[in-house]
């Protein structure tokens, strides 16, 4: 008979033994996932975005595995590629602006060296009147202990006709360059045919990824369209602010940089992080978004990009730095929405504008592009909407409306909202 001894014995064996089963393929899938994962080379994808003027010119930037001197032929009809430029020098990182383009129309484009056609791709240059368009939003693709959902939601806007994607923050998690890779060749799936606005994110920003002491800014080698100018206002200015704005039709589209206003920083005056707070807050900063929305009053509408949200209801609740600081001059210039990502779930709320009663702002956070989902959300009272879980934003804009609707992956409507024009 067994003793007690014995039985005990057994019973913690069996344990160990189940215990063992259930992390084996656990372990096994993490291992080759991220074997994987950290060997992702570069993928032959390009992109397309633009400075300032986005009827007339456009750049093309794309990455090579060795330092290449590459050629773009481009034009109107696919097989009539009849403008050609070349690159002066051979480089890893490319970017070609491409000047003198007809607004509305559509373009072809090939990039070859070596006598080989490294990719293709083409895009539709802005209208120079109102009409109708629409635009992807999504964000925080980032990918940290598992494939997500990023390569789903990619898939889905392949089938889109958007006129452009914004992709607001956090395209990476820990800046290696294996995930700069792994974020291209996913949504390299629809940037063939779409092209990109990009916001810089908290975790996109410059890192001694390989601790020889010099960071690596790769989001400033793909994104060269920031129009910060002034240098070191102060010590935190690193003069990697990624801010510039564009219309596109009915729109006024700003990208701002404020990747992150931490205000729970339990060791700093107030709680707030000075490295955070003064790279985003720069005077520089601040006049360029006054200006800039002054001068786009005509327009229906004004749509301000930014990756940490003013408020809602999510892990980092309302931010009282944005709220006293930035919100006012969104409201003063009759900001219609704000897009964020940094939390990392859908939401959609009201921003009451006290200086022009009537003319408040919407704001939405995109956050569910990939990466972990939020749990636990506390909604705050301006939130109207809110979930977690794998979704994308769209929107369509027509002289009158602009309409926001929010899909599940597999096409369920989250929240519709249509918001008119103050302009009459
Ligand atoms: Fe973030």
């Amino acid at each position: 008979m067994m003793n007690i001894k014995d039985r005990n014995k057994n019973v913690i064996l069996t344990k160990v033994f189940l215990i063992v089963i259930l992390i084996m393929p656990l372990t096994l899938f993490y291992s080759l996932y991220l074997n994987l994962y950290i060997r992702t080379p570069v993928p032959d994808v390009a992109w397309v975005s633009w400075y300032d003027d986005p009827q007339h010119e456009v750049y093309i930037g794309w990455e090579t595995e060795d330092f290449e001197q590459c050629t773009v032929k481009y034009g109107t009809s696919r097989t009539e590629l009849d403008e050609i430029e070349t690159e002066g020098t051979a480089n890893q990182f490319h970017i070609m602006n491409l000047t003198s383009l007809s607004s509305n129309t559509r373009y072809y484009y090939e990039i070859d060296y070596d006598g080989k056609i490294y990719t293709t791709g083409e895009f539709r240059t802005a209208p120079s009147i109102y009409s109708p368009f629409s635009f992807g939003l999504t964000a925080d693709t980032q990918q940290k202990i598992g494939p997500g959902w990023h390569s789903h939601v990619a898939k889905i806007f392949d089938q889109k006709n958007y006129s452009f994607i914004a992709m607001v923050g956090d395209f990476v998690e820990d800046r290696y360059k294996a995930e700069w890779n792994d974020y291209f060749k996913r949504a390299g799936r629809w940037m063939d045919t779409i092209p990109l606005v990009p916001v810089q994110g908290n975790h996109d920003r410059a890192k001694d990824v390989d601790n020889d002491g010099e960071e690596e800014y790769f989001f400033g080698q793909y994104f060269p369209q920031s129009v910060d100018q002034v240098m070191n206002t102060n010590i935190y200015d690193t003069h990697q602010q990624f801010y510039f704005s564009f219309n596109w039709s009915s729109v006024h589209f700003q990208i701002l940089y404020f990747p992150e206003v931490d205000i729970d920083d339990e060791e700093e005056l107030h709680g707030i992080n000075p490295r955070d707070y003064n790279q985003s807050f720069t005077p520089d900063h601040l006049a360029w978004i006054e200006e800039d929305l002054a001068n786009a009053q005509d327009f229906p509408f004004r749509v301000s990009l930014f990756h940490c949200p003013i408020t809602g209801a999510g892990f980092y609740g309302e931010n009282f730095v944005l709220i006293n600081e930035l919100l006012p001059i969104l409201h003063q210039y009759n900001v219609t929405v704000t897009v964020h990502g940094h939390a990392h779930h859908f939401e959609r709320g009201i921003l009451k504008n006290n200086i022009h009663l009537g003319n408040d702002l919407t704001y939405f956070v995109v956050g569910t592009g990939g990466g972990l989902a939020d749990v636990g959300l506390c909604p705050v009272p301006e939130t109207e909407v809110c979930t977690a879980g794998p979704s994308y934003t769209e929107a369509h804009a027509t002289e009158d409306n602009l309409e926001f609707s929010t899909y599940t992956l597999s096409g369920e409507l989250i929240d519709s909202y249509v918001i008119e024009s103050e302009v009459k």
